[in-house]
């Protein structure tokens, strides 16, 4: 039987192509109340695109715990034998909601799992690693990667200048510039965590905790050739490769490692364990696999699942914690922030970003508020209102004291931004691997905006990575001594 189409509120519609008017080459009128509901409806159909990782795609699916890691985490979702359902958004960084999928960016990797604790979000990237480790630069790290306020261009010089100008962002612009920085599209790709977060056990004990989702699929990358070609030929192509494949039910699947560190350890481990711009080395913290996750589920409707989904790194249940990395502490107010602004103050009502488990929350009303908490309205009361469950959040302390300062990071003031990078050089990367990368560096540097004395700095900056690749660099570049 055919559904017989209607407005918002149910009722049926009079015509779905013709609109109501005095004879039929008449003006038209007002009461058409269909026509200026489907007129007005339409007029606000766009919400602010997310300030970064505007263009992106996911799906659904499921995690399962293989291993006991109940030594660690209380974190239900993490208990052995678990499983959650989850959802995933892939997404580029600088590029505007119909930019090409194929650009050479971090790729963000943001995990929602609907626990039965509440949702627990875990919003990273396909690189361990990030540009730079105080939140205070994150809006001008990314005015200059994204367009100048005149021209409305993006700019490769203002992007060197300040890469450059914070020498903490080598090793995620070495990670970016290798082929790495191009995947071959979304399900061949890692995720990462990223930061480190805290972990605590049932009986109060602490750990220090690094995340690393493995693709299944075996990692492939493009050259910066196919990369480039691609964006031409189909912008979309890694939304359409993941909704084919799972369509097809080839479901991609990411096992989940971890790391772990002992709480005591971060204190006097060899560099600053809470440093965004630094990897822990597997021979200090080998992976340990706890589990694996597939995605199975396309969404229906892409602007009510994906656009108006919502991933927040404050979202975290009993048994995780933050750390004290800045970065993540900065994030913690940024994500809710900006959704309360993009999506409204009541973005948790939708049904991508309710929990599955019951909300007994006193925050009430706000605009479009569609899940009503019953009286009482207040805490504490002596009505049988809900009541927090303190005990679930035992260990999740730890004593830090200081002057109120802004500094840098104290812990380790030693540490070297070009060493991990440098490791990477030396010992990581194959030749063939060195030779894309000094390929692709030259390759973004040469774009003609980049100015001769941008391409002394861009050659110094990598000469201190490695005499090699600055060497590389400067041949590529056509820079002198
Ligand atoms: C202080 C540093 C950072 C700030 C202030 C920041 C801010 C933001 C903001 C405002 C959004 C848009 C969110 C939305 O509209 O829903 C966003 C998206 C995102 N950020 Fe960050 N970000 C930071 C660092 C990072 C880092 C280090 C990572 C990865 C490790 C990351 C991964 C992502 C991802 C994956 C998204 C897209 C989430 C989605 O798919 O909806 N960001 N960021």
């Amino acid at each position: 039987m055919v559904a017989y189409s209607t407005d918002d509120a149910g009722i049926p519609a009079p015509h779905d192509g013709l609109s109501q008017s005095v004879g039929p080459n008449g003006p038209l009128l007002l009461q058409d109340h269909y026509l200026i509901q489907k007129l007005a409806h339409f007029d606000r159909e766009r919400v602010p695109e997310r300030v970064v990782h505007a263009k992106g795609g996911g799906a659904y699916g499921e995690l399962e715990i293989t291993e006991d890691v109940s030594q660690y985490t209380r974190a239900g979702l993490f208990q052995k034998g678990k499983k959650t359902p989850l959802l995933l958004r892939f997404s580029t960084v600088a590029g505007e909601l119909g930019s090409a999928d194929s650009a050479r960016d971090p790729r963000g990797f943001a995990l929602k799992f609907y626990t039965e604790e509440g949702n627990y979000d875990l919003v990273g990237n396909n690189t361990p690693i990030f540009f730079i480790r105080d939140p205070s630069k994150f809006p001008d790290f990314i005015h200059s990667q994204k367009r100048r306020a005149d021209n409305q261009l993006r700019d490769n010089n203002n992007q060197w200048d300040f890469w450059t100008l914070n020498p903490e962002s080598a090793h995620q612009v070495s990670f970016v510039m290798t082929d790495r920085g191009t995947p071959k599209n979304w399900r061949h790709m890692h995720g990462f965590g990223s930061h480190t977060f805290m972990w605590y056990n049932a009986a109060g004990e602490k750990f220090w905790v690094k995340y690393h989702f493995k693709t299944d699929q075996g990692v492939e990358n493009l050259t910066a050739g196919e990369a480039k070609a691609l964006e031409a030929e189909d912008p979309d192509a890694f939304r359409r490769d993941l909704w084919n494949a799972i369509e097809k039910g080839e479901y991609p699947s990411w096992t989940v490692n971890v790391q772990v560190m002992p709480f005591e350890a971060a204190a006097d481990y060899r560099f600053n364990p809470f440093d965004l711009t630094k990897v822990w080395p597997h021979e200090d913290y080998p992976e340990i696999t706890i589990g694996r996750f597939t995605l199975n589920r396309n969404p229906q409707n892409y602007f009510a699942e994906l656009e108006q989904s919502a991933f927040q790194p404050s979202s975290m249940v009993p048994g995780i914690a933050a750390s004290p990395d800045k970065m993540l502490q900065g994030r913690l107010f940024s994500y809710p922030d900006t959704q309360r602004y993009r999506i409204g103050p009541n973005f948790l009502h939708l049904p991508v970003n309710r929990p599955l488990s019951p909300v007994h929350s006193y925050n009430r009303d706000g605009a479009m508020a569609f899940h009503a908490s019953p009286d009482p309205v207040y805490a504490p009361n002596t009505v049988g209102g809900p009541v927090a469950d303190q005990e679930l959040f035992t260990g999740a302390d730890y004593h830090v004291a200081g002057e109120i300062v802004r500094s840098a990071y104290e812990l380790h003031k030693e540490d070297d931004d070009f060493a991990q990078p440098r490791a990477l050089w030396e010992k990581v990367l194959t030749d063939s691997e060195r030779a894309n990368l000094v390929g692709n560096i030259v390759g973004h540097a040469s774009a003609p905006e980049v100015t001769a004395d941008m391409k002394r700095r861009v050659v110094e900056y990598w000469t201190n990575v490695h005499p090699d690749l600055g060497g590389g660099v400067a041949k590529g570049l056509g820079v002198q001594g």
